[in-house]
Parts: C-alpha cells; sequence; structure tokens
C-alpha cells in the first residue's frame, strides 16, 4: 500500500526510535510524525539525527485530544499508517505495580483505535509480544494459533491490547494487524533491559545481576530486523492478521551474559546470581514462517554480527547511556516542555 504519512506512537523510546531512523533512511517521501508522551522511558535525544525529517508531537495515547493533533499533524487527506508502539514496556516495573500497564496499553491503545477509526487511517499496525502467549517448555514454538497465557501484569495488558485491535477489525472492519515480537536488541534500548544494563555495568566493573538460575530462554532479534518486520505489515500486512516475529535465536540469559563478557573482554566473575522474578516465564521461542512466507520477511542480522555491533554502539555512546543512567535526559524535556 503506497502511504504518504506514517504516525508512529513512542516514537521516542528503544524500538520507535529505531523505527522512525529507519523510515527517515529509506523512505525519505513518507512524512513522519511522533507522538510520544516522553515517559521515563522516551528519549528526544534518540531522534537528534532525524529531529529535521520528523514532525513530533508531545502528547499521550490516552488524550484523544492529543491523538487527534498527531493524526491532523500528519496532513489532510493524507493516505495514512499508524505504527502503535507507545506502551510501558517493562516486565519488572508491572510487577511492582501494574496500573499503568493498564492505563497505557489498554485504554490507551482504545483511545487511539477511535481516534484513528474517525480519522480514516489507511492502516494500522499494533507492535505486541510473543510474551501474550505464556511460557513454553523445554520444546514448541509459539505460532499465530497458540492460546494467549500471559503470565506478566506487562503481558497481560498488552494481551488485552491486542484484543482491542482484534475487536475495531471484526466489529468495524478497521484496517488493524497485530505484530507479536521476541526480544529485541540493539541501540537505544532503556540500561534497565538485560542486555544494556549488562554492557553497562560491566563496562563499569560492577556486578551483573542474573535472575534465577539464569537458564530463562529467549529468542533475540537484531531490533533493524524487528523493525523492517513491522514494516512489511504496514506496507503488505493483511488486515485482521497477527505476524509473529522472531529471530530462530533462543539462548539462555547466563549464555547470553557469557557473550556480551566476551565482547568485552570483561571477567564472569561480574555474574551474581540474585533472587528470581516472581512468575518468571522460563522460555520463549517464535516461529516465524508466516510472516516469512506471506510477506517475504527473514531476518537479516546474524547474532554474531549484530552482538559485536550492539556492544560496540554502547561502547561509543558513553554520553548518552551517562545521561540516561543518571537521569539527565529529563532535564532536556523539562527545559523543551515545561515539564
Ligand atoms: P520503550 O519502553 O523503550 O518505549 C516506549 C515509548 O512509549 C517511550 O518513548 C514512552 O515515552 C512512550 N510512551 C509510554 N507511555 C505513553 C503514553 N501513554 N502515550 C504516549 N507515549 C507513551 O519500549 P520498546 O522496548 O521500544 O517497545 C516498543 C513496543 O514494542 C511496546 O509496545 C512493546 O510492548 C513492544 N515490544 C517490545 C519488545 C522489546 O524487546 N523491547 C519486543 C516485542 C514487542
Ligand atoms: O519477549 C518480548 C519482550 O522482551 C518485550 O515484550 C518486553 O517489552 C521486553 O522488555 C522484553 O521482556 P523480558 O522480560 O524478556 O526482557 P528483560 O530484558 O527484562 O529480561 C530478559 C531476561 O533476562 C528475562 O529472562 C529476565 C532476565 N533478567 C532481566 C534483568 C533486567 C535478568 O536475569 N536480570 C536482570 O537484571
Amino acid at each position: 500500500m503506497a502511504l504518504d504519512s506514517v504516525l508512529v506512537t513512542g516514537g521516542a523510546g528503544f524500538i520507535g526510535s529505531n523505527f522512525i531512523h529507519m523510515l527517515c533512511e529509506e523512505r525519505p517521501e513518507l512524512r513522519v510524525v511522533n507522538l510520544d508522551a516522553l515517559t521515563y522511558a522516551g528519549n528526544l535525544a534518540n531522534l537528534t539525527a532525524v529531529e529535521d525529517r520528523t514532525h513530533f508531537v508531545h502528547g499521550d495515547v490516552r488524550s484523544a485530544e492529543d491523538v487527534g493533533k498527531a493524526l491532523d499533524a500528519a496532513g489532510e487527506g493524507s493516505k495514512m499508517g499508524v505504527v502503535h508502539m507507545a506502551a510501558e514496556s517493562h516486565v519488572d516495573r508491572s510487577i511492582i505495580d501494574g496500573e499503568a500497564f493498564v492505563s497505557t496499553n489498554v485504554v490507551g491503545t482504545q483511545v487511539l483505535l477511535d481516534a484513528c477509526r474517525a480519522h480514516g487511517v489507511a492502516r494500522f499496525v499494533h507492535v505486541s509480544t510473543d510474551e501474550v502467549y505464556g511460557s513454553l517448555g523445554s520444546e514448541g514454538l509459539f505460532t499465530e494459533r497458540t492460546p494467549l497465557a500471559p503470565n506478566s501484569p506487562y503481558s497481560a495488558s498488552k494481551a488485552g491490547s491486542d484484543l482491542l485491535v482484534r475487536a475495531a477489525f471484526h466489529t468495524h472492519g478497521f484496517p488493524g494487524c497485530i505484530t507479536r515480537c521476541s526480544n529485541n536488541y540493539g541501540p537505544y534500548q532503556f540500561p534497565e533491559k538485560l542486555l544494556p544494563l549488562i554492557i553497562a555495568n560491566a563496562q563499569e566493573d560492577r556486578d551483573l545481576p542474573i535472575y534465577g538460575d539464569g537458564m530463562y530462554v529467549r529468542d533475540w532479534l537484531y531490533v533493524r530486523d524487528h523493525c523492517e518486520a513491522i514494516s512489511a505489515v504496514l506496507e503488505r500486512g493483511v488486515p485482521g492478521e497477527v505476524y509473529n516475529i522472531g529471530g530462530n535465536n533462543e539462548l539462555a540469559n547466563l549464555n547470553l551474559v557469557k557473550r556480551v563478557l566476551a565482547e568485552l573482554g570483561k571477567p564472569e566473575s561480574l555474574i551474581t546470581f540474585v533472587d528470581d522474578r516472581p512468575g518468571h516465564d522460563r522460555r520463549y521461542a517464535i516461529d516465524a514462517g508466516k510472516i516469512g512466507r506471506e510477506l517475504g520477511w527473514t531476518p537479516r542480522f546474524t547474532f554474531e554480527r549484530a552482538l559485536p555491533l550492539t556492544v560496540r554502539w554502547y561502547q561509543a555512546q558513553v554520553e548518552w547511556l551517562q545521561s540516561v543512567r543518571s537521569g539527565d535526559y529529563r532535564d532536556y524535556y523539562r527545559r523543551q516542555y515545561g515539564r
């Protein structure tokens, strides 16, 4: 589908900023609008290089008024695609307090859906997660037909939002697709998540906290591959369909951490086993056959290539990492937006 404009929600976060960088590089003809509330996870410094190419709306997906401003910014009569990434995204935070997760992920998605339907958007991609399927044992893969069985307040709120997108399609013929992706890694990830956390800690010779026995398995995908998959769904996805996205790259956390330490030349003695995450899902692994067969997407980056790229990126971005870890990046917002 030939689009004139794309509205990205949550574009100042990890995947959103990588997605906007990709759009600006590869689709210079598109008008790109970014609606972001700039929560602790949103950082406009992630978008400095493409600032002039994007229109930023500082607003909340839970506010019909803010969403309306963002849709208007995409232009009258424009054939618009929406990529919905704004969310509370960290499992550990949802275990401490789930309220913001229900509010942004569930209520925010419904507000956005209603506004996008009224506005007549041409395509809507809801960026969801493999965590909605719950946990696997040692065998098997998640397919699009795996029943939803979320185990954390985060994944339950994402499953709720998936069902709202599904309902909008069935009830109103709304042109929404859902993607469910595995764990991403790459530049601009907030250092509360495992990979940037251990890179940052190891660089400073600090302990690396490993939950439980460290044998929890995730399927790691380079963020650029995820962005390309989202783009394929935006352009060629069939409304009402779900597409799983994964890297075919299962690794136990402990092995991932050891690979990072080897890359950094740091000792394994930094590894520190700590209390487990309550309700910790044992294993995620994705069957991404459908998106490959139907939309022609497969990952381009191997782990062997993209892990060193990622580690080197964080090593080079000392200032970015320090400003995020110290909270200084928030001052930029306060100066710009007075809050
Ligand atoms: P992130 O936490 O890095 O970024 C989230 C962004 O959303 C931030 O910029 C934040 O300011 C913004 N935001 C939060 N609440 C908002 C609100 N109410 N209104 C407007 N903006 C708001 O998240 P991420 O890791 O980039 O994930 C992006 C999306 O992809 C999420 O929906 C997540 O569930 C999904 N996902 C993430 C992964 C992963 O490995 N990180 C994997 C699969 C799916
Ligand atoms: O699977 C997709 C999901 O991946 C996304 O939907 C989420 O938004 C994203 O945060 C991620 O969720 P995880 O819980 O898998 O990611 P996290 O980086 O928090 O943890 C990865 C694994 O590492 C998990 O098994 C928990 C473990 N872990 C995590 C942290 C932060 C540790 O052992 N120590 C830690 O300090």
